[in-house]
């Protein structure tokens, strides 16, 4: 993706609230005073085997830009790469339907789409939402002194790989499956709910947490701390890792954390990993102001995250760095 942004010319207009250039969710474009349309699109390759949870993943997936801004979906487009091929072309119906109602679930119709014959199934969306023009939450307004708050447990690449790899079952997964399903719509509500004090938000994808963190450290001028051990997780991954199952993104990931992080001399491989493991469909991470925290983490329990943990903090860093240490001082 940031090949693509590279070549994008920067857009001069009052109307654009929110373009590529702060590697940001979403494009926000406002269209009157009180609305402003949000759009973003999304798509993968299969990352479990059940044809009708991958279309709910990349659904929710695509979603997750919208909810991430704090904007309401309105509808979407499929975007459907295929191969017509006999035992394949039929997991498609069952695709389509996971990602249709994993839709409607978010109150969002499905208007259209485009589909090619691939060699490599690739399914997704156009997302477009709403959001008024002065509630959009960017990754940009974190503040030194923010607590940051994440609402899944990560290790999703690092298990959708070692199910490709044949090494776990789907069941071993079904709780990452779960949570890759789950909307992140309940974690933009208590964003809503607890209005005044929520800072910036994005949502944790292939970048993996330490990639998303800085990126919001980035863009808001500000640098971070991750508390390691407090970092919500699925069971299983530490020895999936252990064991030397470490997807290719994830490597990628690590490879540009040598950039921005400073990782306390203890912190073991397989933490470093599990902290740049790339994501799919993962959680908002949310700056709040810190007399805010406890507002916001019952905000999230009510509206049954998969999870609500503060993980980390924002202090004060031109740099923007990253600074890993096992637990909070
Ligand atoms: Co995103
Ligand atoms: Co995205
Ligand atoms: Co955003």
């Amino acid at each position: 993706m940031a090949q693509v942004l590279r070549h994008l010319p920067p857009a001069d207009d009052p109307r654009v609230l929110v373009a590529a250039l702060t590697r940001d969710d979403a494009a926000v474009f406002r269209t009157s005073d009180d609305r402003a349309i949000v759009a973003t699109l999304d798509f993968f390759t299969p990352i479990v085997d059940d044809p009708y949870s991958f279309g709910a993943i990349a659904a929710a997936n695509a979603l997750s830009d919208l909810y991430a801004m704090g904007a309401t979906p309105l509808f979407a487009l499929n975007i459907v790469a295929w191969p017509v091929e006999p035992g394949i072309s039929e997991l498609l119906g069952p695709a389509i339907q996971g990602a249709v109602d994993k839709a409607r679930e978010a109150g969002a119709f499905i208007l259209g789409g485009h589909s090619i014959d691939d060699r490599e199934p690739k399914l997704g969306m156009v997302a477009v939402g709403e959001v008024h023009p002065d509630r959009v939450i960017t990754n940009a307004g974190a503040r030194p002194g923010d607590r940051l708050v994440l609402t899944k447990p990560v290790g999703t690449g690092i298990l959708s790989t070692a199910l490709k790899q044949g090494i776990i079952t789907e069941e071993a997964m079904a709780s990452a499956i779960e949570s890759m399903t789950t909307l992140n719509a309940g974690a933009m509500r208590a964003m809503r709910d607890v209005g005044r004090g929520v800072h910036a938000a994005t949502d944790v994808t292939g970048f993996g947490l330490m990639g998303h963190v800085h990126n919001m450290l980035a863009a808001s001028g500000v640098g971070g701390r991750l508390f390691a051990n407090a970092i919500p997780r699925f069971e299983g991954v530490a020895d999936l890792i252990i064991q030397g199952t470490v997807p290719g993104g994830t490597k990628r990931n690590l490879q540009a954390a040598e950039e921005y992080a400073r990782w306390e001399k203890e912190l073991s491989q397989t933490t470093r990993s599990l902290l740049c493991d790339a994501q799919t469909s993962g959680g908002l991470l949310i700056a709040v102001e810190a007399d805010r925290t406890e507002a916001l983490l019952r905000a999230l329990r009510e509206h049954r995250t998969p999870a609500a943990s503060v993980v980390g903090e924002i202090v004060e860093d031109a740099s923007s760095s990253l600074e890993v240490v096992d637990g909070p001082a």
